[in-house]
């Protein structure tokens, strides 16, 4: 079979060995396109493929159409609003994705920004510290609960609130659970984003809910850029100088956000799982699953049942 490793923001290169020596090593075929620049590369690549490894690149209908022998995609990562699955799944495309192998990366980037954030972004002047401050987290999933682990580290006081994880499961972590999004957002200093791109969660962080923030709060989103109502942000941050807001993934905005010096900051491009270590646990994951798929049938990961 051939699979193809379409990524556009490409893999450490020992990723990419660990994928070839799994995907070779069960008698399978790799042909790699990184890099590319053009939706066209991408499209004819696809032609030629029975399996394909992606990240966050864009599975549209116009890619899956041209994917005329494809049998299943693998999103290296946890979030696969990228995908349209359901366009997958009337073409009879397996979509999976390969959850938790990148959390750890993504949540250790949360304190890296966050130490940046509150030590003004390395101006020399005074800071604060996140030792006794409170963190929100957003949705308690693989990168919420490495976020709390390492927040205990911080000497934090860890809540979290997510709608579909039982109290109990958020509490055996030593974390508080709050009742509700509103209370998460009134309760703590700093609230951080995990919750992934639905139609329910679209544009779901606004005015009003950042809004509920106390004095100085802070705002950070290592998950989608889609879960914030952009405009609604800009508001509050005009009429709040007290607001920071801190992201992994750059608004459409971004021009108007850096009207808030100081008080904003985006990664260049999306940095949460760019580490060797993350790229090769899902990579690999990702190579391992196509290969059970091959092999037994297995769909353990599927998305799009
Ligand atoms: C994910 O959904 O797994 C993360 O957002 C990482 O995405 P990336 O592979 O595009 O860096």
């Amino acid at each position: 079979m051939r699979v193809l490793v379409a990524t556009e923001k490409p893999f450490a290169a020992a990723a990419v060995e660990g994928i070839r020596k799994e995907i070779e090593g069960a008698g399978n075929e790799l042909i790699l396109l990184e890099k590319y620049t053009d939706n066209a590369q991408l499209i004819e690549a696809v032609g030629n493929a029975d399996a394909m490894i992606v990240r966050s690149d864009k599975v549209t209908k116009e890619v899956l159409d041209a994917a005329t022998d494809m049998k299943i995609i693998v999103r290296a990562g946890a979030g696969y609003d990228s995908i349209d699955t359901a366009y997958a799944k009337e073409k009879g495309i397996i979509v999976e994705n390969t959850p938790g192998q990148n959390a750890n990366a993504v949540a250790e980037l949360v304190f890296g920004m966050l130490v940046y954030a509150v030590r003004g972004f390395y101006n020399g002047k005074s800071g604060t510290e996140l030792y006794g401050k409170k963190l929100g987290i957003l949705a308690f999933g693989n990168v919420g609960r490495n976020v709390a682990r390492i927040a205990a580290g911080f000497g934090m006081e860890v809540y979290a609130y997510d709608a579909y994880c039982p109290k109990e499961v958020i509490e055996s972590a030593g974390v508080k659970a709050v009742g509700s999004q509103d209370d998460l957002f009134r309760t703590c200093d700093i609230v951080s984003l995990h919750i992934p791109a639905t139609p329910e969660t679209k544009e779901s962080i606004n005015y009003a809910m950042v809004g509920l923030m106390r004095k100085g709060g802070i705002l950070i989103n290592t998950a989608r850029k889609e879960v914030i109502n952009e405009a609604e942000l800009i508001k509050l941050m005009e009429e709040r100088s007290d607001i920071k807001f801190i992201t992994d993934i750059k608004p459409d905005a971004d021009a108007e956000f850096a009207k808030f010096e100081g008080r904003y900051f985006s990664t260049p491009k999306k940095m949460g799982a760019q580490t060797a270590e993350a790229n090769t646990n899902a990579g690999i994951a990702a190579a391992r699953q196509i290969n059970a798929y091959f092999k037994d049938g297995c769909t353990k990961f599927q998305v799009n049942k």
